[in-house]
């Protein structure tokens, strides 16, 4: 498989020394930590040990990934940015795409001395200069809309406003002439020429304040959807299968983003086989990989109880862009 892989997302041990169970009460469902649970998997090597064991697996997944692939490694804030250093040696530093934050939980009641830990990381590095990247743009909720598009104009349709002049003060050339009279004000630039801003004002994009100030509108049917940034709210499944079981949809995200239809994406630490279902909900080919008996039984449940409709139930990305 080596250069065939598109895509990467492991999930790994955190290097925490815990050990993971499920307890059985008729069918799997709750998770503990607890001596009486059927053990899922231990997470028993710890500090350097730890990142030099993920090191090696690393190594063999740089090779295996093509050139237009990509690794996803989620990992925790105590020992993720020890494993950043070594992904950068290992990936080179101007492969490092992101380091994505993932609110994970609500906000939590914490004993020790220090603030409640809401996230986790997942860095993002791509095999070389041109990966796969479908950039998918995330709608705007109702909420978000509502706050940034606070103007409805006559025929109901909600709106903004923007300045149509930006930092910077050009002497010559277009976007230092007169608009309908008025120059850009001191120390800035129109935005655009003003050939483009008479058009935009022909068409009744342009706002006229009551005191002769010209500002762009900017329609929210026209922005229903925005660019995704590095910090994203997938909280865990509240009942989860499996010890760490991570959330579909954010695997969702990811394999659409970061692989094409047809793809080969991998997760050698597959736990329940979220990544693989993602996957396969997104017409990929996948290949899992997990040392745990429990993990392969519960993946391929999963795997074999997705309907057709599951792949249909992404609908909070925009794909039209
Ligand atoms: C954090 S869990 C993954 C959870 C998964 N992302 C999910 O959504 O269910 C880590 C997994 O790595 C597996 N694992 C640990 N060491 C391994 C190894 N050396 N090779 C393969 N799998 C391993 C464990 O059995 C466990 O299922």
């Amino acid at each position: 498989m080596r250069g065939k892989i598109d895509l990467v997302y492991i999930d790994p041990p955190f290097g925490t020394g815990g050990t993971f169970g499920i307890d059985k009460s008729g069918r799997i469902a709750t998770i503990s930590k607890s001596n009486d649970a059927e053990i899922a998997y231990s997470d028993t090597l710890r500090g350097r040990e730890f990142v030099e064991w993920l090191r090696e697996r690393v190594v063999l997944l740089h090779r295996l990934l093509s050139p237009k692939g990509s690794l996803y490694l989620h990992i925790d804030y105590k020992i993720g940015h020890y494993v950043k250093v070594m992904l950068d040696e290992v990936f080179g530093m101007e492969n490092f795409r992101n380091d994505i934050t993932r609110i994970k939980c609500n906000p939590k009641g914490f004993r020790r001395v220090g603030y409640g830990n809401v996230k986790d990381m997942i860095l993002f590095y791509s095999k070389g200069e041109k990966p796969i990247w479908n950039d998918i743009k995330i709608r705007c909720s109702d909420e978000d809309i509502a706050k940034r598009y606070n103007k409805v104009d006559s025929k109901g349709r909600r709106y903004t406003t923007v300045p149509i002049h930006a930092p910077g003060e050009t002497k010559s050339g277009d976007t230092a002439q007169c608009f309908r009279g008025i120059y850009p004000p001191k120390g800035r630039h129109w935005r655009c020429s003003v050939a483009e801003l008479e058009r935009l004002d022909d068409m009744g994009l342009i706002e006229w304040s009551a005191s002769g100030n010209p500002r762009k509108i900017n329609y929210a049917d026209d922005h229903l959807s925005k660019k995704q940034q590095d910090i994203w709210e997938y909280k865990d499944p509240a009942y989860p299968v499996y010890p760490t079981e991570k959330n579909l949809d954010m695997l969702k995200y990811i394999v659409c983003n970061s692989s094409d239809s047809g793809s080969i994406v991998l997760d050698c630490f597959c736990g329940s086989g979220t990544t693989l279902c993602a996957a396969a909900c997104s017409g990929r080919r996948w290949i899992g990989v997990d040392r745990s008996d429990i993990a392969i039984a519960v993946s391929a449940e999963r795997l074999n109880a997705l309907k057709p409709e599951d792949s249909a139930s992404y609908e909070l990305i925009d794909l039209s862009e």
